[in-house]
């Protein structure tokens, strides 16, 4: 006889009670010139106003790009006089710390909360965040978890914000010495891509995003790496002409993986966009994030290549046109911390219990051609992580592939 708990549980509800619901989401992106310039109306258009009221705006601004513009909370305030029947501001711009530093510790999680409580800001309400990835991430935690959500309109101002995080649906800070251990999937209002912040950046940063660029184009269009590897000097130049096209097509990519891919809170087993980053994210702990994100990707990126190429999925041509194409961008493919090949391995647990379910582990077939894979033979990506040390010490190994 069939126990009659399979059908009705304790609490005396049925199976015929449960039920799938959606929430639909619009993502906004945008991109332009000067987003605080009063004859430019971009921003003002996305916010709704609040019945008759203007839209109660709250900004944050990243002290770097503080630094970088000292005029931009005047700026910013003028901005709101010029369009003042569609936005007010909810106090000054708060400018909190930048850099990896806002996600280390609660502080300036917890000065964004205060603020957003301390203003009044609802859940009709915005936080208007100007920022690289890291201050994206904090402030959009913060935003995301006040009030349960309010909504947050996002300008990131590093090519890797702009070319990947910010267009993104994920935010967080770390904890326990964990990266990204605390957060939440919340899509934000709107991103606003805005060319000018980053002609203020420092070379090391702007080399970062082009990391995340290379990645992307790796696992879905080899037009795109191609696109990426004839702009090879001029974007080492900093040549904007040369940059635009490549954060633009990247940002895209990013964004239809995320409105078109069918899973953008990452509930499947293959993550493509995260390749690369299971040695990436614990390459940033291992070195105390004196490697920042952008630059652990391009490692991440090469000792994944490499470890592709050695398994035999991979040609040794394409590993040359990938390394010369992430070293000529100036980025590193090798660091030393790639020699405690112990604690390195621990970062692929650390993958898998962050993303849940078994290992999954995207490598590449070909360029554009991405391939899951849920074991890693663990002396291969060791002999991978030799390779790259010796190959970076003597450039030339690689240049005789
Ligand atoms: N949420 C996601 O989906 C996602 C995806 C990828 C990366 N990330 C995160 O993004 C972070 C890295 O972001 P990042 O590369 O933008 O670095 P970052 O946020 O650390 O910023 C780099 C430095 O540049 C400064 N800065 C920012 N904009 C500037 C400007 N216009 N002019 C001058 N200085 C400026 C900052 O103050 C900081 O010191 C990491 O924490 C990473 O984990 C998140
Ligand atoms: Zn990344």
């Amino acid at each position: 006889m069939m126990d009659p708990s399979h059908q009705i549980g304790w609490w005396g509800q049925s199976e015929a009670d449960d039920a799938a619901f959606a929430v639909a989401y619009l993502h906004r992106l945008r991109f332009t010139r000067d987003a605080f310039d009063v004859t430019n109306p971009l921003l003002s258009d996305i916010l709704i106003t609040d019945g008759d009221s203007p839209a109660r705006v709250l900004v944050f601004v990243d002290g770097g790009v503080a630094n970088a513009w000292p005029d931009l909370d005047n700026r910013i305030s003028r901005y709101a006089s010029a369009y003042a029947d569609r936005m007010i501001l909810a106090g000054p711009p708060c400018t909190v710390a930048g850099g990896e530093v806002s996600k280390n510790d609660w502080s300036v999680f917890e000065a964004v909360a205060r603020a957003i409580k301390d203003t009044s800001i609802c859940r009709y309400s915005y936080v208007l965040v100007i920022g690289g990835g890291a201050v994206l991430d904090t402030v959009g935690f913060a935003a995301a978890t006040a009030h349960r959500g309010v909504r947050l309109v996002r300008l990131p101002t590093t090519t890797l914000s702009q070319a990947d995080s910010g267009v993104g649906v994920k935010n967080g800070i770390n904890a326990f010495g964990k990266k990204n251990f605390l957060g939440t999937f919340a899509p934000p209002w709107a991103v606003i891509n805005d060319e000018v912040f980053l002609s203020t950046l420092s070379d090391r940063d702007w080399r970062c995003g082009l990391s995340e660029a290379v990645k992307v184009a790796l696992v879905k269009s080899e037009r795109f790496f191609e696109q990426i590897v004839a702009g090879v000097p001029r974007l080492r130049k900093r040549d904007h002409s040369a940059l635009r096209p490549v954060i633009r097509r990247s940002a895209e990519i990013h964004f239809r993986h995320i409105v078109d891919g069918g899973d953008p809170f990452e509930l499947r087993e293959g993550k493509p966009l995260d390749f690369g980053h299971w040695s990436a994210h614990k390459l940033e702990e291992m070195t105390n994030f004196c490697l920042k994100h952008g630059e652990a990707v391009a490692i991440g990126v090469a000792l994944d290549v490499v470890y592709s190429a050695m398994s035999g999925l991979l040609e040794w041509s394409d590993v040359k046109r990938i390394l010369d194409c992430l070293t000529g961008l100036g980025l590193a493919v090798s660091h030393q911390a790639l020699a405690d090949s112990d604690v390195l391995l621990e970062g692929l647990e650390s993958f898998r219990e962050h993303l849940g379910g078994r290992l999954t582990i995207t490598l590449l077939n070909g360029v554009g051609r991405p391939v899951d894979v849920h074991e890693i033979d663990r002396p291969v990506m060791i002999q991978a992580a030799d390779w790259l040390r010796a190959a970076a010490a003597r450039r030339a190994v690689w240049h005789t592939l």
